[in-house]
């Protein structure tokens, strides 16, 4: 039930097109705010270039059992990431299974196509290095289809995986726009900025009021209460109980956090993701207010409303300038060329402006000069315009442009059973240096824990540009002690028997539920429960640089004595020889094979794009080799296992 429903609106899409003067919807399926932000996108395209009255829909704000009567003038957009093993994001699981006639269906069977009247156009968001790649799109387009609905254009897919989802994009949507044109009759006509949000300064409001946002991301919040459920919309902010580096190298720290949820009623199991909230540097923060010319208004309060009747203002306001670009932009991401193009008429001279026009229209300059580079927007603009500001871009453009902040989410490292109200994470602070650029990025959530550590121990930050957190206001909530989080279920997780044996293969801080894994099962031989083989598959670099939780592993060996068993690929000790996990898989089928059999469960924690699949391969060769079939039925083998729940993967990329 989404928030339509409990702000006693309409969940009947016709309707609500209907009394909104629409005639496309563009539905999102998303689950970390891309998906929402191409929907957003293409409605914007869709009513500036072809006077479409476009408005968005999140999947989850709307009932489906009307889609047949969707009129035969109007156009609906399916944006849909897929997500994990190939699933329906959150907010779209329950329109998935309503396609799919898992709930109440049309009155009409299949036979009679009754989606008749529907037009509908697809964009799908995957990652090819899993394996069911955009499944979901697939899906419901098969779905859609096969009730009757008649598809425009191709169906768009864009691959995360392979880095080309905005250029997958791009390419799509021109000859979409060309079939929906000539389908619905619409003229293109020349694209003029057209806002979606009002921004309207409040010079009667100071931002100490304190009916004014800070960061806060809810009336609760604002007032000073923390109510849950806690969730993607509502952190419970909590108090970080402890907070170490467990090594710390060269552009390489890696962290362990304490966090002390026990004033929530937040709970976890072994295996689950806590999301963190972040919080934009301070030194990123200055260059957008910089470049974009707001120093002087900064601490301005504003108040934005959408113009266009069904938009969302994605933070609540009133707030000001700094606080909507610290806490609820993602002014660290990726810069898409379609912005870049949109932003060319708000050049601040005609040679910014033509230069920004190139950036636009050709992708391989783009690439070279700014993806290549990961510039972010506020470089970018600086790099086209140095020596002036881009004062001429409205406030609105940006919100519009700019990805809303999204909470990121980490594997918990501790164990429920052992500490249900303290959630470890472990992460490592991410900076890259880029070959020829003088600039290093770093990942905007990693170093704001490393700046929440520094500052929990008093210790001054390392970084010359000045990393700093300002923290503003009057309010402590965002103290620098305290981090907004909350928990995300999942299905990573042990066997509910701890007689049955087990293998974890985490390299890297894919380690990290491991630990939450053997921490579990060391505190249930202590208490006298039977405790089956428990076998660790362990990578890193070298043994004296970043060998996580090295002491750790030894107490909780002497809990599980025999029981434990930990294999170390140390990659960079042996010149010239990389020893990876999988090799000592290798070097250990027999024993694998032998678990296995046993009725292991196998788990598989880290890099999704290398490590995992050849994980995956080397467990399919195992098993070949030590049951003497052929690889193809090793392989199935694997299949089999993981779609009853006996291989399970949290993997990332
Ligand atoms: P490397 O950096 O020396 O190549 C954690 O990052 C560990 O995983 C490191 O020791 C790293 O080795 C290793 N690693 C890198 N790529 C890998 C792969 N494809 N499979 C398994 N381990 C890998």
């Amino acid at each position: 039930n989404g928030s339509a429903a409990k702000a006693g609106k309409t969940r009947n899409i016709l309707e609500k097109m209907d009394e909104s003067g629409k005639n496309c919807v563009v539905f999102y399926g998303s689950q970390t705010g891309t998906a929402e932000d191409y929907a957003s996108r293409l409605a914007k395209e869709g009513s500036s270039r072809f006077g479409l009255k476009t408005m968005v829909a999140d999947l989850e704000d709307y009932d489906y059992e009307n889609l047949d009567e969707f009129p035969e003038d109007k156009i609906a957009f399916f944006v849909l990431a897929t997500y994990g093993e190939g699933e329906p994001t959150d907010n779209a699981v329950e329109f998935y299974e309503f396609i799919n006639g898992e709930s109440p269906t049309f009155s009409k069977g299949e036979e009679e196509k009754p989606l008749g009247n529907l037009k509908y156009v697809t964009f799908g968001l995957g990652n090819n290095t899993y394996e069911h790649y955009n499944s979901m799109v697939r899906r419901v387009d098969a779905a859609l289809r096969k009730l009757g609905a008649d598809r425009i254009g191709a169906a768009g897919e864009g691959d995360d995986g392979a880095g080309t989802m905005e250029e997958d994009f791009l390419a799509w949507k021109e000859p979409m726009w060309e079939a929906l044109t000539e389908k619905m009759g619409l003229e293109e006509r020349e694209a003029v900025y057209e806002p979606v949000f009002s921004v309207e300064e409040k010079p009667e409001l100071s931002a100490d009021d304190d009916t004014v946002y800070l960061g806060e991301p809810n009336k609760n919040h604002l007032e000073g209460k923390q109510k849950g459920p806690y969730n993607a919309h509502n952190p419970y902010i909590a108090p970080i109980a402890e907070s170490k580096e467990l090594f710390t190298v060269k552009d390489r720290n890696c962290l362990h956090m304490e966090i002390d949820v026990s004033g929530s009623n937040i709970t976890y199991t072994t295996g689950d993701h806590v999301a963190i909230w972040p919080t934009n540097a301070g030194v990123e923060v200055d260059r957008f207010i910089r470049v974009l010319g707001l120093e002087e208004n900064r601490h301005r309060v504003i108040n934005v409303k959408p113009i266009e009747v069904t938009a969302k203002v994605p933070f609540p306001t009133p707030t000001t300038y700094d606080a909507v670009v610290r806490y609820h932009m993602e002014i660290c991401g990726p810069v898409s060329r379609q912005f870049v193009s949109t932003l060319a008429a708000f050049a601040p001279n005609e040679k910014a402006k033509a230069e920004m026009t190139k950036l636009g229209t050709d992708a391989d300059y783009f690439k070279s000069k700014i993806s290549s580079q990961y510039l972010n927007i506020a470089q970018v603009l600086h790099s086209v315009c140095p020596d002036q500001p881009w004062s001429a871009v409205p406030f609105s453009c940006l919100i519009e442009g700019i990805n809303k902040i999204q909470p990121r989410y980490y594997s918990i490292s501790s164990s429920s059973y052992v500490q249900p109200k303290k959630i470890s994470i472990t992460a490592v602070v991410e900076s890259i240096r880029i070959p020829g650029a003088t600039h290093i990025v770093k990942g905007v959530t990693t170093n704001y824990l490393l700046a929440l550590k520094q500052k929990q121990h008093g210790e001054p930050h390392p970084d010359p540009h000045g990393l700093t957190y300002a923290i503003t206001g009057p309010r402590n909530k965002y103290d620098g002690i305290h981090v907004p989080v909350h928990v995300r279920h999942s299905n990573f997780k042990l066997p509910s028997d701890s007689a049955k044996p087990i293998i974890m293969v985490g390299p890297g801080t894919g380690v990290a539920p491991f630990r939450g894994f053997v921490q579990e099962r060391a505190e249930q031989a202590k208490r006298g429960e039977k405790v089956g083989p428990t076998i660790l598959f362990y990578g890193c670099r070298r043994r004296d640089e970043d060998w996580l939780y090295k002491d750790e592993w030894d107490s909780f060996k002497a809990s599980l004595g025999e029981n434990l068993t930990i294999f170390n690929a140390f990659s960079r000790e042996s010149p010239g020889k990389k020893v990876y996990v999988q090799h000592l898989m290798k070097q250990n089928a027999k024993l694998i094979n032998d678990l296995l059999t046993k009725k292991s469960n196998f788990y598989v924690c880290g890099d999704a794009a290398h490590m995992a699949r050849e994980v995956s391969d080397m467990l399919a060769e195992i098993i070949a080799d030590e049951r003497g079939v052929d690889l193809k039925k090793g392989e199935e083998v694997v299949k089999n296992m993981r779609s009853s729940g006996a291989y399970q993967e949290d993997v990332w990329s």
